[in-house]
C-alpha cells in the first residue's frame, strides 16, 4: 500500500535551491516543506552504490532525526561510453570549487580518448531517484531518467551542472538553452522533461493529493 504525505515534510537537503524547487512543487498540495539545513541536521555520508540507495540514506536519516516524513533526492548523469561515469559521483567530479566547466571538459576528454565522436557513441542520461521515508521505516521510492546526447562545445548559460552539454532526445536545444519552466516545469506549464520533473510526477501520483 502506498502512503500519502499529509502535512509537513522535511526536505533532506542543505541546498536552498533544492528547498525552493521542492516548495514550488509541493505548494499545490498544501504541504509545507522545512529543510534539514534549517533544522540543523547533520548530512549523512552517501555510501550507497546507486542513486536509489543514496536517496534512501538521506531520507531515512532525516526521518529518524525529526520523527517526521522526510524527502530526499539523488541525481546525476550517466555516460554510456564511460561505462556509466560520472553517475553517483556527478557532483564530486566538479571538485570542492564546484567547477562544472572543468567536469564537462573532463567528460569530453575521456570521450575523445575513447573515440566517441559521433552522436551514437555519445549517448547519456540524467537520473533522479526520490525517496520519502517515515520514522516507522515505511518508504516510497521512485526513479526516472531523461535520455540525450552529449555535444561539444557546451551551449547555453541557463540551468546548472552538466546542462550545457546535454541535448535531450527530440529537441534541438541543450538543457543549458532552456528556461527552467521548459526543463523542470510540470504540465500544463512545462514539458515535464527533466529527470526530476518525471520522477516528481511519479511520486505525486502515489503520495500526494491536490488540495
Ligand atoms: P546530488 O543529487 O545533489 O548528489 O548532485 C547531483 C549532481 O548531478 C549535481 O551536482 C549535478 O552536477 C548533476 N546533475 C543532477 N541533475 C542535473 C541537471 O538537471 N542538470 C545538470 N546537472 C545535473
Amino acid at each position: 500500500m502506498h502512503r500519502r504525505i499529509t502535512d509537513k515534510l522535511v526536505v533532506a537537503t542543505h541546498n536552498p535551491g533544492k528547498l525552493a524547487e521542492m516548495n514550488e512543487l509541493l505548494a499545490p498540495y498544501g504541504i509545507a516543506a522545512v529543510s534539514a539545513g534549517e533544522l540543523g541536521l547533520a548530512e549523512p555520508e552517501e555510501t550507497g552504490n546507486d542513486f536509489r540507495s543514496n536517496a534512501a540514506i538521506k531520507a531515512i536519516a532525516a526521518a529518524q532525526a525529526t520523527g517526521l516524513a522526510a524527502f530526499a533526492d539523488d541525481s546525476g548523469i550517466v555516460v554510456d561510453a564511460l561505462d556509466g561515469a560520472p553517475g553517483i559521483y556527478s557532483a564530486r567530479w566538479a571538485g570542492p570549487s564546484k567547477d562544472f566547466n572543468a567536469a564537462m571538459a573532463q567528460i569530453e576528454r575521456l570521450l575523445q580518448e575513447r573515440g566517441a565522436t559521433t552522436p551514437d557513441r555519445r549517448t547519456a542520461h540524467f537520473v533522479s531517484a526520490l525517496c520519502v521515508a517515515w520514522p516507522d521505516d515505511h518508504r516510497e521510492e521512485v526513479e526516472a531518467r531523461v535520455d540525450g546526447t552529449l555535444i561539444w562545445p557546451p551551449r547555453g548559460t541557463a540551468g546548472f551542472g552538466y546542462d550545457p552539454m546535454f541535448l535531450p532526445d527530440g529537441h534541438d536545444r541543450t538543457f543549458g538553452e532552456m528556461t527552467s519552466i521548459e526543463k523542470h516545469g510540470l504540465p500544463p506549464l512545462g514539458l515535464g522533461l527533466s529527470h526530476r520533473a518525471r520522477a516528481f510526477v511519479k511520486l505525486a501520483e502515489i503520495c500526494l493529493e491536490p488540495r
